[in-house]
């Protein structure tokens, strides 16, 4: 404990000497998470990261998440230095999307609109005509769907699956999904159910629909630590990282909460409720990058500019609906 207190007054210190502001995640450790919260940064879903980072006026951003999060705020200010903590943080929907196959994809048809959730590559991004978060997906594709468009969806097939049936929109599902989500049972969910009749199921759209069916409330990181607090419970199942019930605990105090059941338990699933890649941010390698901000080339993120022209008009279709 006295180590990660020297670390957190360490940090705090690098940031404002370096004029270094911190974008976390829900999912990351929760010092990382307070630490953003304490020092004028922010911890939030991936639509806040995105809007929060474009409109600090900060020259440096530190983003403690995953690559995609730290190349969409590049995305958004080529003009700033973007950093991360280890760049190997990556996620099974950008890895299961290679900018090859989904190009071929895409060409295959050319009828549709193409919209792309968040958790992508840049090239994937700078193929698509709008990017969408979970946060907002649902209400992007209705107003697609309205305006008689059809949709090429990818990478995640749940979110995907789980919008196209909120929606009726003719949605063509790219077949990816996060390996973290992808653990949650439905069977196992719907027992635990029994066991606490009055706790509110909430759940996160990347998981399978036979849990989603179990929701009370669907939505993003935001969205569910939200529902937490508005909604009359004492008790709630999660459906998600467990990183989040820091945030969840901290802002409903007093109430009780459960991460959803997974297949596996932390022994013998890795990914089990927590994302191995989240995970790769930890106080020790931001301190670390904070020391060596001046001289580190490995941890800085690099986008092509004609890529991230292209990328930003997907990007900013977004961030305008949500405006
Ligand atoms: P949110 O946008 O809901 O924070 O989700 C990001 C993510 O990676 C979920 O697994
Ligand atoms: Fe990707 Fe899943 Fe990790 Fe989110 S939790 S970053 S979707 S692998």
């Amino acid at each position: 404990a006295d180590q990660r207190t020297a670390l957190k007054a360490r940090i705090k210190q690098l940031l404002v000497e370096r004029e270094a502001v911190l974008v976390a995640h829900y999912y990351v450790d929760a010092d990382l998470q307070d630490l953003a919260e304490e020092t004028g940064g922010c911890v939030s879903d991936s639509l806040e990261m995105a809007r929060f980072g474009r409109d600090h006026a900060a020259r440096t951003l530190i983003v403690a998440g995953v690559r995609f999060m730290g190349e969409t705020a590049k995305i958004l200010s080529p003009e700033k230095r973007i950093l991360m903590p280890d760049l190997d943080a990556t996620c099974s929907l950008d890895l299961g999307c290679p900018v090859d196959e989904f190009t071929a994809f895409c060409d295959q048809h050319p009828d549709r609109t193409v919209v792309v959730y968040a958790n992508t590559s840049a090239a994937v991004k700078a193929r698509a005509d709008w990017m969408v978060t979970s946060s907002i997906g649902l209400d992007i594709v209705k107003h697609l769907h309205a305006q008689g468009k059809k949709i090429l969806w990818a990478p995640d097939k749940h979110l995907g699956g789980y919008i196209q049936k909120e929606t009726g929109a003719d949605m063509l599902l790219w077949q990816g999904s996060c390996l973290v989500h992808d653990e949650f049972k439905g069977v196992e969910l719907d027992l635990l159910k029994e066991q606490y009749p009055d706790a509110k199921v909430l759940v996160h759209p990347e998981s399978p629909a036979n849990v989603v069916a179990l929701a009370d409330v669907v939505g993003s990181t935001t969205q569910i630590i939200n529902a937490a607090v508005e909604m009359d419970a004492d008790t709630f199942i999660v459906a998600t990282d467990n990183g989040i019930l820091h945030k969840m605990q901290a802002a409903a105090p007093g109430k009780k909460f459960i991460v959803a059941p997974t297949a596996g338990n932390s022994a013998t699933c890795k990914s089990c409720a927590h994302c191995p890649w989240m995970a790769m941010n930890g106080l020790q390698n931001l301190a670390d990058l904070l020391e060596n901000m001046d001289t580190v080339t490995s941890n800085e993120i690099f986008v092509d500019a004609e890529i991230g022209q292209q990328a930003v008009v997907a990007i900013n279709r977004m961030l305008d609906f949500a405006a």
